[in-house]
């Protein structure tokens, strides 16, 4: 019990940078030069540090003088194009995942990355505690890839894929592997991976002497990519949130921890 009472508290606490992310407002990037400017105020007083502590039970952060809310938790499901980064901004100026989301006003956070050259499902979301459970490797969520190689690849190579490669950062894990078919020179396979290290799947492709020439992500966990079209997104729904340890989006809290009534929880349909 005491050690549930101290794991909360430590929960409750976050840097004043991360603050903003949380509540999808902006990014760290921008909290920082909020920060710095003098725009941001803790209990009253301007605070200049991004890694001040601030305790979301008790502390009054406020930007411009307004205080600042909990955004409602959001998860979107964007099919990715090929060419696009996984990146909030580019200094070179190619295009990233961000152009794609235009109209959503909260700053939402990749759950994982995908590569310049790889398209497929990948969910965005404001909830940094979900983007936590789905990406650490120790919770096993699968991660499924549809791939083109260049160059065929025998029974043996699938064989080596599903028991483990080793690669500069170790052997990776046991993998479901089906091959779906072949021609002259390309095999197409399914991979599906309960890691996401990077350049996984390309590395473990190139290490059996081949390549990757298409690669595109279909599922994480029980979410599928189905019919959704290149470049659009949708909201995750109420069962794809659960199956995933997700919080049902519910209405912003009016104030933080100030004291004011909670929200009475909104009925939620089945279906
Ligand atoms: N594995 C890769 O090699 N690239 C991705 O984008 C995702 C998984």
């Amino acid at each position: 019990m005491a050690a549930n009472n101290k794991e909360n508290q430590q929960r409750r606490l976050k840097t004043l940078e991360r603050v903003f992310s949380k509540a999808g407002l902006g990014s760290r990037t921008e909290a920082r030069s909020w920060i710095g400017a003098g725009r941001v105020r803790v209990n009253g007083k301007i605070v200049q540090t991004p890694d001040h502590w601030v305790d979301l039970d008790n502390d009054r952060v406020t930007l411009d003088g307004k205080p600042i809310r909990d955004a409602a938790k959001r998860y979107l499901l964007l099919y990715k194009p090929k060419g696009f980064l996984t990146t909030y901004r580019d200094p070179a100026g190619r295009p990233t995942v961000y152009d794609l989301l235009e109209g959503i006003d909260t700053f939402l956070s990749p759950v994982g990355r995908l590569d310049l050259d790889t398209s497929g499902l990948l969910i965005m979301t404001n909830d940094t505690d979900f983007v936590e459970r789905v990406t650490n490797p120790d919770h096993e969520v699968a991660k499924t890839y549809r791939i083109k190689t260049s160059g065929s690849l025998s029974e043996e190579q699938l064989q080596k894929l599903r028991d483990g490669v080793t690669l500069v950062d170790g052997p990776t894990r046991p993998a479901r592997v089906e091959r779906l078919r072949d021609s002259e020179n390309r095999t197409w396979l399914e991979i599906t991976i309960t890691e996401g290290r990077n350049r996984q799947v390309r590395r473990m492709i190139e290490a059996m002497g081949s390549k990757v020439s298409k690669l595109v992500r279909t599922a994480i966990g029980p979410i599928q990519i189905d019919s959704l079209a290149i470049g659009k997104w949708r909201e995750l729904t109420k069962e794809e949130i659960e199956a995933l340890g997700g919080v049902v989006p519910r209405p912003p809290r009016t104030d933080r921890g100030r004291g004011g009534p909670e929200p009475a929880p909104q009925p939620q349909t089945k279906g």
